[in-house]
């Protein structure tokens, strides 16, 4: 379980505690000193604990605590019941192609794509952006460079379709698809860039190593392979961490 995603462990490890303490409330077994936000603050921490046990960082720890706050709140102030469908229908849409990669949404910085540019070789090139977001860099980089052809990847609907938008008036040299980046064949780029996470790092690393050519570029922002010393670190302003690390095959 403990190589589950987290939001999976987090959820079982509030399941856990709900149902522990509802077992705990039907027998009786309930100390008569714990009541009211008594039992909010044990739901909570019971939850810390399994989740611990789960293996949970302690970034999800004011999650699970602050869970059964919320619940109390909804229970008490209940939402229009259209609310939740379209809410999950919206976090889906924006962020349900990282959910399970575990890459969230964010978006890199003009100084990033400078960067990238510098980086690209002074002949036509092949660019693929794996997890292309709302398409920054490749809308820049298409423009800076019309003799090269890019390429995005996106999970994500309506983000991959904001790129598609935003990249429309590169459509020549520039093209996004709505898909997974890990059925995207890399032999076939000169460079390939990715800004994900520390998650898929080393399996992205082997899918580039089986299939990137002699001399092609793996360019990541910010996240670095473990194992892996790179070629060049380019740091980046903003961030403390922030920096170009480029890999040459
Ligand atoms: C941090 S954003 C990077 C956006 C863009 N590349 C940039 O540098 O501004 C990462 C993106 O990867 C997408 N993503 C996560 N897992 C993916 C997958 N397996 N296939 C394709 N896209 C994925 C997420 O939906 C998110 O939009």
């Amino acid at each position: 379980m403990r190589s589950w995603p987290p939001l999976f462990r987090a959820c079982l490890a509030q399941a856990v505690a709900f149902g522990f303490l509802a077992l705990v409330l039907r027998a009786g077994l309930m100390p008569r000193a714990i009541h009211g936000t008594g039992v909010l603050v044990l739901l909570g921490t019971l939850a810390v604990g399994t989740g611990r046990g789960l293996g949970l960082s302690p970034r999800w720890f004011p999650f699970l605590l602050g869970f059964p706050w919320v619940v109390l709140l909804l229970v008490r102030h209940p939402a229009p019941g259209w609310v939740w469908p379209v809410a999950l229908v919206l976090l889906l849409v924006v962020y349900g192609g990282g959910i399970l990669t575990r890459v969230p949404l964010y978006n890199s910085n003009r100084a990033a794509w400078e960067a990238l540019l510098a980086l690209l070789p002074p002949y036509p090139v092949r660019f693929a952006d794996l997890g292309a977001g709302l398409g920054g860099p490749l809308a820049f980089l298409a423009r800076e460079r019309p003799d090269s052809r890019f390429r995005g990847v996106e999970a994500s609907p309506l983000t991959c379709l904001a790129a598609w938008l935003r990249t429309l008036p590169r459509r020549g040299n520039c093209r996004i698809r709505w898909g997974s980046l890990w059925r995207e064949d890399l032999s076939g780029y000169d460079v390939v860039y990715a800004f994900l996470s520390p998650a898929p790092m080393p399996a992205l690393w082997a899918k580039a190593v089986r299939e990137m050519r002699p001399g092609s570029l793996l360019v990541s922002n910010t996240f670095t392979v473990p194992g892996q010393e790179p070629l060049r670190r380019i740091p980046l302003p903003g961030r403390k961490d922030a920096c170009l690390l480029v890999w040459k095959f």
